[in-house]
């Protein structure tokens, strides 16, 4: 699947948030390496860098579209690299002290069987910290899906969506616990408060519809048939996200671990 880290900045106030809260968390003093996995453009990996100047800060992706301006990015930090990699394809290394994944493990359905093996990879005293979007119960998603499953695409789109690729923060707080993890884990929900036309139909663009796009683009290379399905699934958002006075509100709920090894 392409990515489009051009249309992925477009919020990139909302979607930088729950990053700052997430590493806010750890408290680890002076890592050896930190890893961010599904780093997408970089500019939140750099962050890293800067907290952790003695650190090696790696970036990993497995999109060459959003790993394109990593270059630049890392030109600015002696500390910091990035490599093109599928997450499936890691594991970490001895020096792993810190591993954050922010907006990323979503991506990747296994991770819930490959996060034992991860932890027991890790070295003594590491840190764990991972952000999953928790919404694909909201409007926004289950009306993707019902959209989907019903229509001239339905075929083209018949499992391309995950309902449930996510666990809630008590199903992660069990998980790191069993694997020798102290963990602390939490829900959020955003208000956002997005502006102008079909804003949320714009937000899942960059992120979730993406698969959907790329399956329909697949089957009909015209794009009509993935014209016809976003003109529907607009339509259907616009009723359950009206816009206010003040814009249109978007409640996202993300599901936080910080967590470390006892
Ligand atoms: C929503 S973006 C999040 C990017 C960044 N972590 C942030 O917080 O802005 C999800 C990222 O995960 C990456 N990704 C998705 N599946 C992946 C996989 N299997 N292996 C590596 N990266 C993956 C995508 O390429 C994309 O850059």
């Amino acid at each position: 699947m392409r990515w489009d880290p051009a249309r992925y900045a477009a919020f990139s106030d909302e979607r930088s948030r729950p990053f700052h809260d997430l590493v806010a968390r750890i408290g680890r003093e002076a890592p050896r390496r930190v890893v961010d996995l599904g780093c997408g453009p970089g500019t939140l990996t750099a962050t890293l860098a800067e907290r952790w100047p003695s650190a090696h800060v790696v970036g990993m992706d497995s999109s060459a579209e959003m790993l394109a301006d990593a270059v630049n990015v890392a030109s600015g930090h002696p500390n910091l690299s990035f490599e093109q990699r599928a997450i499936e394809d890691w594991s970490p290394t001895a020096e792993d002290d810190v591993v954050v994944t922010n907006a990323a493990l979503q991506w990747v359905p296994s991770h819930v069987s490959l996060l034992p093996g991860w932890l027991a990879a890790m070295p003594s005293g590491s840190w764990f910290a991972m952000q999953v979007p928790g919404n694909f119960d909201s409007p926004s998603h289950a009306l993707m899906r019902a959209v989907a499953a019903d229509g001239p695409w339905a075929s083209a789109l018949d499992g391309v969506l995950r309902a449930d690729p996510v666990l809630g923060p008590a199903g992660y707080l069990e998980l790191f616990e069993s694997n020798g993890f102290h963990a602390d884990a939490w829900e959020t929900t955003y208000m956002q408060l997005l502006h102008g036309p079909d804003p949320v139909l714009e937000w899942v663009r960059g992120t979730g519809l993406r698969p959907a796009l790329a399956a329909l683009d697949a089957a009909d290379p015209s794009g009509a048939l993935s014209s016809a399905y976003e003109s529907e699934y607009a339509a259907r958002l616009r009723q359950a996200y009206p816009a206010g006075a003040h814009g249109t509100v978007y409640p996202f709920r993300r599901v936080f671990t910080v967590a470390r090894r006892s």
